[in-house]
């Protein structure tokens, strides 16, 4: 047995991944799967916090988070991949540190205020919130805790979640007299440069993103869409790509040095266009996800089989999961 650290992360199941989870999560959960031992879990229990009542598309958006997963490189030879759900241990952990969380630790959670809004855009009020909502931060340290893990990569958004786990794993462990948690730290994800093709969030709601399993045609014509610079009307006006609020951005991911300089030098002379540079981008972006594009539609053909890897995870998941759960009921002083 090697002695790797642990990481846990997560994503709730909500449809297809964009570039923005690409860049921001995804590409960095790939290298460090070869350094951690690594548990990436697909979070229906968290999903259902706020879509208890549209559950209708919920196998499906597991099954895209899924194949976006394994075409972007989560390999299941390296990494323990799961579904919440099919790990129950976690349900089980969240009832036991349900139990010793105050209520206004997870009150003091700035993500729930802005969970609420979601819930109900009036209100910030917590106590309309469902007590399952209302628990989702404790969830969340039942996921990390039921592995012990010592690192949790997430963005600053999550952070605070984080440090209510360790507040919760600090304090089991002075209840019960044990070391047994560890206190996990977050390991933050440099945030991607990548926004949304109107200058916003890059997010499916905002209508401004581009799909890992967009196809080429669809990318190019998102990519048009994309803001530039706003000073340059036509196309024999000098552009300044400091002012092209978006595409200049994505060149500086998907292009090569030399191209990017050029396109650069092309923009301030006013030699090419923001139409003709946007196909370009187009072209290197497409480029860029090929293989990924390509994975995607190979998995895509067999079903069963990137269901075993789910399940054949959860299996995995839940034997680890379970030892967890004897070595606390047994802390906790639990009839046997
Ligand atoms: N709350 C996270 C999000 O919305 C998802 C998540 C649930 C998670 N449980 C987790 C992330 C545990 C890291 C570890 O993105």
């Amino acid at each position: 047995m090697d002695n790797k650290k642990r990481i846990i992360s997560g994503m709730r199941p909500t449809g297809k991944l964009h570039l923005g989870h690409y860049f921001g999560v995804l590409k960095n959960w790939v290298e460090l799967q070869n350094e951690f031992e690594s548990y990436f879990f697909i979070a229906d229990y968290h999903a259902l916090t706020t879509k208890y009542n549209q559950t209708q598309d919920m196998k499906q958006n597991v099954e895209e988070i899924l194949l976006d997963w394994l075409a972007s490189g989560i390999d299941p030879n390296k990494s323990t991949i799961y579904l919440q759900s099919l790990v129950p241990q976690t349900a089980q952990l969240h009832i036991y540190l349900s139990m010793i969380t105050p209520q206004n630790w997870v009150e003091r959670d700035p993500t729930l205020k802005d969970l609420a809004k979601i819930m109900d855009s009036k209100k910030e009020n917590l106590s309309n919130l469902s007590y399952g909502l209302f628990g989702y931060p404790v969830l969340m340290s039942a996921d990390i805790l039921l592995f012990n893990t010592h690192f949790v990569p997430v963005g600053i958004d999550q952070v605070a979640h984080v440090e209510l786990t360790r507040d919760i794993a600090r304090r089991f462990n002075n209840i019960y007299k044990t070391d047994f948690f560890l206190e996990p730290q977050p390991k933050l994800t440099k945030i991607s440069l990548l926004k949304g093709l109107d200058g916003n969030k890059m997010g499916k709601s905002f209508n401004n993103d581009i799909k890992l399993s967009d196809d080429e045609t669809t990318t190019e014509k998102k990519i048009k869409t994309g803001i530039t610079d706003r000073n340059r009307v036509r196309k024999d006006d000098f552009g300044n790509p400091d002012n092209c609020e978006v595409i200049f951005d994505y060149w500086k991911i998907f292009g090569e040095e030399k191209e990017v300089e050029e396109i650069c030098s092309c923009c301030k002379s006013a030699s090419i266009g923001c139409a003709e540079c946007k196909k370009r981008l187009a072209q290197r972006v497409n480029e860029s996800l090929c293989e990924i594009r390509q994975k995607r539609s190979e998995l895509e053909k067999d079903k069963n089989y990137i269901r075993d890897i789910l399940l054949e995870g959860s299996k995995k998941a839940r034997i680890k999961a379970q030892e967890t759960i004897d070595n606390i009921e047994s802390i906790i002083g639990m009839f046997k």
